[in-house]
């Protein structure tokens, strides 16, 4: 059956004492919104989806576009009814099944989602709704049943009695509603209550009034219709998100120490035997191969690494590419278009910049490496500068095949060395090197026998 989804993101979230939106606000690598729409992704086309706005309306609406979905605007945020009835003229489709998601439910997964359409497509009822039971279930509406489990009433917290706050089956926000009836009754919603809101939950009465049944699909895990409204709770979205990525990875082959001190962005995806360290960060897009190794507190951003590389710990890559077998770190920085080639080595305290380093080349200690282009095979020694910014632009530095780069050097961009070229250690290179060909760029040392004993004789005269 033709389903339509209509997320609610128009408020601020004032519990959450915050400038920001809430649905702006991240848990497990995502804006909150971002999880219910990838979700929803499972049960309707994209061009059937709405998400209603209102505050931050272009910084929410800027960060879904990419996913093709519609959007409404909330102008003033007078209550989840007046959001949805905002959405109905960007719904194609008034007939079929309309679900609504609250946008600050981040944990709801894509198969509750299924079982909610298809438990509503083969039932009579004009509507069902998520419950669960929840031990402290403050600030949730309460869900009245009947004897035969349907919906009477949903009771929001400031407004139910004592007896009623007693209730602990509450309303999760997400409802599946016959889209025809919805449309229907909805202006029948009024803002008779506690806050002077527009209550979409008051469809519940609205409906049964007009001899209609809503029914309730409970599930058993309340954690996943978590609605955050407060910082704490975000941490906790946060935490279980985390988890979830962590046991889908290791469910597909990778090994993680300590996953509790481990945190994966939703999107990133590694392969199979490899072995996460403690402490980890893999955040963004960042793609690990198989059988690699990450190492303790590595910090690894929109990046990726392919087969059998080696992260030492300590080391932050970012915008960043390693192939296959190179090793980084520990303590290395990889950034901006970083590109380590196959079997190569990045060691200790060596920063990569727009630098292009080819299979097998080596730079293990201490180098600044920045706007360069670095041939296979060459060996960058300890201590090796690209002075690329004459303090107004900055240039790039090429360096062949096979080169050694004593250490030390300091090669003054634009600078260009040939294939096989030698650097003595210690040079100041500003002119370009010829392949095959030593360059020393210093002062040759001077020697002074017997210097030392004649200016002590000198000063005790
Ligand atoms: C709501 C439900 C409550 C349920 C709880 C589950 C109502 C009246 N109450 O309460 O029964 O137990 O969710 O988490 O629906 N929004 C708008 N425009 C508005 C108001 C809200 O778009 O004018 C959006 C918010 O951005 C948010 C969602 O709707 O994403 C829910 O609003 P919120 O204020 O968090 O509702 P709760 O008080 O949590
Ligand atoms: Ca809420």
């Amino acid at each position: 059956m033709r389903t339509s989804v209509v997320v609610l993101a128009a408020g601020l979230g004032t519990r959450m004492r915050s400038k920001r939106a809430k649905v702006l606000h991240r848990a497990g690598g995502l804006a909150l919104v971002e999880h219910v729409i990838d979700a929803a992704s499972a049960i309707a086309a994209t061009t059937d989806t709405v998400c209603v706005t209102g505050h931050q309306a272009e910084d929410v609406e800027k960060l879904l576009a990419p996913r093709g979905i519609r959007f409404a605007r909330q102008e003033k945020q007078l209550g989840t009814g007046h959001a949805l009835a905002s959405a109905g003229s960007r719904i194609e489709y008034k007939d079929g099944l309309l679900m609504v998601l609250y946008g600050d439910t981040p944990l709801l997964t894509a198969s509750t989602l299924l079982r909610l359409r298809d438990v509503q497509a083969q039932s009579q009822a004009a509507a069902t709704l998520i419950t669960t039971t929840i031990d402290d279930p403050t600030g949730y509406g309460r869900v009245v049943l009947d004897s035969s489990s349907a919906v009477t009433e949903i009771v929001e917290h400031k407004d139910a009695t004592p007896a009623k706050r007693e209730i602990k089956v509450i309303n999760s926000g997400i409802y599946c509603f016959k889209a025809d009836l919805l449309w229907k009754y909805l202006p029948e919603v009024k803002p008779n209550n506690a806050s002077g809101e527009f209550y979409l939950t008051d469809m519940a009465v609205i409906l049964r009034n007009h001899g209609h049944r809503v029914e309730a699909m409970h599930v058993e895990d309340p954690r996943e219709l978590l609605g955050i409204n407060t910082k704490i709770e975000l941490a906790e979205a946060d935490r279980l998100l985390r988890q979830r990525k962590n046991e889908a990875l290791m469910l597909s082959g990778v090994t993680i120490e300590r996953p509790e001190t481990v945190t994966i962005d939703a999107y990133v995806n590694v392969g199979g035997d490899t072995t996460i360290e403690p402490f980890v960060r893999l955040l963004g897009s960042t793609q690990v191969g198989e059988d690699c190794r990450v190492g303790a507190g590595a910090i690894i951003e929109s990046s990726r690494l392919a087969d059998r590389v080696q992260v030492a710990p300590y080391t932050l890559i970012a915008d960043s590419v390693v192939e296959h077998e190179a090793q980084i770190g520990p303590f290395s920085r990889l950034r901006m278009q970083a590109y380590v080639g196959a079997d190569a080595r990045i060691g200790n305290f060596v920063e990569l910049k727009k630098t292009k380093l080819g299979a097998g080349a080596k730079s293990q200690h201490l180098a600044y490496l920045g706007d360069s282009q670095i041939g296979a095979r060459s060996n960058i020694g300890a201590g090796t500068i690209t002075c690329n910014y004459d303090g107004a632009k900055k240039h790039e530095t090429k360096i062949g095949e096979g080169t050694f780069i004593g250490s030390n050097s300091t090669l003054v961009a634009p600078v260009e060395i040939g294939d096989d070229a030698y650097i003595g250690a210690g040079s100041v290179i500003t002119d370009a090197v010829p392949g095959d060909t030593l360059a020393l760029g210093r002062e040759r040392q001077i020697n002074k026998p017997g210097w030392v004993s004649a200016r002590r004789k000198k000063l005790s005269s």
